[in-house]
C-alpha cells in the first residue's frame, strides 16, 4: 500500500534548496495552518457563539458588513505569517496593507473568509489566499506590490471548511488537491494535476440578479434556460452554494461554471467578487486545471488592478463554456 504524501513533504520536495521556493512553502504552510484555527472554529458551529453577527456599525473597505468570523479568520491569518517571509498582508477585512516581516520577499492577498453568509448555516465557508513577489527596492509604495496583473502570482489556493477541510493549491505547475486527515493532523495529497473537463452543462449563478445583469449575460442565461429546444441543444442544470470556495471546489470535481458578472445595481457595476484576493488565485488555479477565467472580455490572470478592493465581473470553469460565455460579448 502506498503512503500518501503530506504537505509537508510536498512543500519541501518542490522547494528543495530553492530559497525562493522555500519562502513560499513556509508562507502556505503558515496559511494552512491558520486555515485549521478556522476549521475548527466552523465545525463548533452554535456552539461558538456569535460568529456570524455583525460586528460594529462599519462595513468593510468593500462595503460588505464584517461579520465576528470574518476579523477573527484575518487574525489568525496575521498571526500565522507573522514569523514568515511574507512582508505584507492585503486582505477584503482590512482597507490597507498590514505590515509584515519587514525582510520579507512575498506579499500575500486573502479573502480570510470566504461565504460570509453562510457562517451560521452549516454550509461550507473557506479561505482564499494568493501569493506574489515583494520586492521594496522596486517599489514607490508598498501598496503597488500587488498592483500587478494575476500572472505575477506565484502560488495561489483556498481553503474550504465543509464535510472535509480541503487545501486546492497551485505552485504554478497544475493544481493539486490535500484534503485534512483527522487522524493524523495532516493535511494528505489527493488529486494531483486536477483536470477540469473542458465541456459541461452546469452552471452556478445568483438567479435573483438576472434582471439586474448585462445584455450578453442575459441572453447566455435565457439560451441555457432554453435547454435541448434552444440554440445551445443541451439541457442544463444550476447549482449555487452562495460560498464561492464550495462551487469552485465543484467545478474542480466534476466541471461547470462560476459567474458572477456586473449588474445596475449601486455598488455591482464591476461584479461582487475582488479582483486581487478572489479572482486572481480562482482564475490561477482554474487555468493551471486546464480550465479558464474571463470577466466576459479579458483574461482574468491579464488584468492589472487599480485598487486593493477593485471588483471584476468573473466567470470562470470549464474552458468550453467560459468560451461560449465570452462569445455573447
Ligand atoms: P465574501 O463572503 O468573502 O464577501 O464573498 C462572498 C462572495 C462569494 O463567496 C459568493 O459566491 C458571492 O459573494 C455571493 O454573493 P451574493 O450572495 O451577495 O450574490
Ligand atoms: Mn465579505
Ligand atoms: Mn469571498
Ligand atoms: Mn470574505
Amino acid at each position: 500500500m502506498s503512503v500518501a504524501v503530506s504537505l509537508k513533504t510536498y512543500l519541501a520536495d518542490w522547494a528543495g534548496s530553492d530559497t525562493s521556493r522555500q519562502a513560499v512553502a513556509a508562507t502556505v504552510t503558515a496559511i494552512a495552518e491558520a486555515g485549521l484555527g478556522i476549521a475548527d472554529l466552523v465545525a463548533r458551529g452554535p456552539l461558538e457563539e456569535g460568529l456570524a453577527k455583525i460586528r460594529g456599525v462599519d462595513p468593510n473597505a468593500g462595503g460588505d458588513a464584517q461579520k465576528e468570523l470574518d476579523v477573527v479568520a484575518e487574525e489568525l491569518i496575521r498571526e500565522k505569517l507573522l514569523p514568515t517571509p511574507a512582508a505584507f498582508l492585503a486582505s477584503e477585512e482590512s482597507e490597507e496593507l498590514i505590515p509584515l516581516n519587514p525582510q520579507g520577499s512575498l506579499v500575500v492577498a486573502v479573502d480570510p473568509l470566504d461565504g460570509s453568509s453562510n457562517i451560521d448555516t452549516n454550509v461550507s465557508v473557506g479561505t482564499i489566499y494568493s501569493i506574489m513577489p515583494y520586492d521594496a527596492s522596486t517599489l514607490a509604495k508598498p501598496e503597488d506590490a500587488v498592483m500587478r496583473p494575476g500572472s505575477a502570482q506565484v502560488a495561489a489556493g483556498f481553503l474550504a471548511y465543509g464535510p472535509a477541510t480541503i487545501l486546492v493549491a497551485t505552485f504554478g505547475a497544475g493544481t493539486q488537491v490535500f484534503v485534512h486527515d483527522r487522524r493524523t493532523g495532516e493535511f494528505l495529497l489527493a488529486r494531483t494535476d486536477v483536470e477540469i473537463p473542458a465541456e459541461t452543462k452546469e452552471y452556478g449563478v445568483n438567479q435573483s440578479n438576472v434582471r439586474h445583469w448585462d445584455a450578453p449575460m442575459q441572453r447566455y442565461l435565457a439560451d441555457c434556460l432554453a435547454g435541448k429546444e434552444g440554440p445551445r441543444g443541451k439541457d442544463f442544470n444550476m447549482r449555487w452554494v452562495g460560498s464561492m470556495v464550495a462551487d469552485a471546489f465543484r467545478i474542480f470535481t466534476r466541471g461547470g461554471v462560476y459567474v458572477y458578472p456586473r449588474d445596475k445595481r449601486k455598488g455591482y457595476d464591476n461584479g461582487r467578487l475582488r479582483l486581487i484576493y478572489e479572482a486572481f488565485p480562482l482564475a490561477f488555479l482554474v487555468e493551471q486545471a486546464k480550465g479558464a477565467a474571463t470577466d466576459g472580455t479579458t483574461r482574468i490572470l491579464d488584468i492589472t488592478p487599480h485598487h486593493i478592493h477593485q471588483r471584476i465581473p468573473l466567470v470562470f470553469g470549464s474552458k468550453a463554456e467560459v468560451e461560449a460565455i465570452a462569445s455573447y460579448y
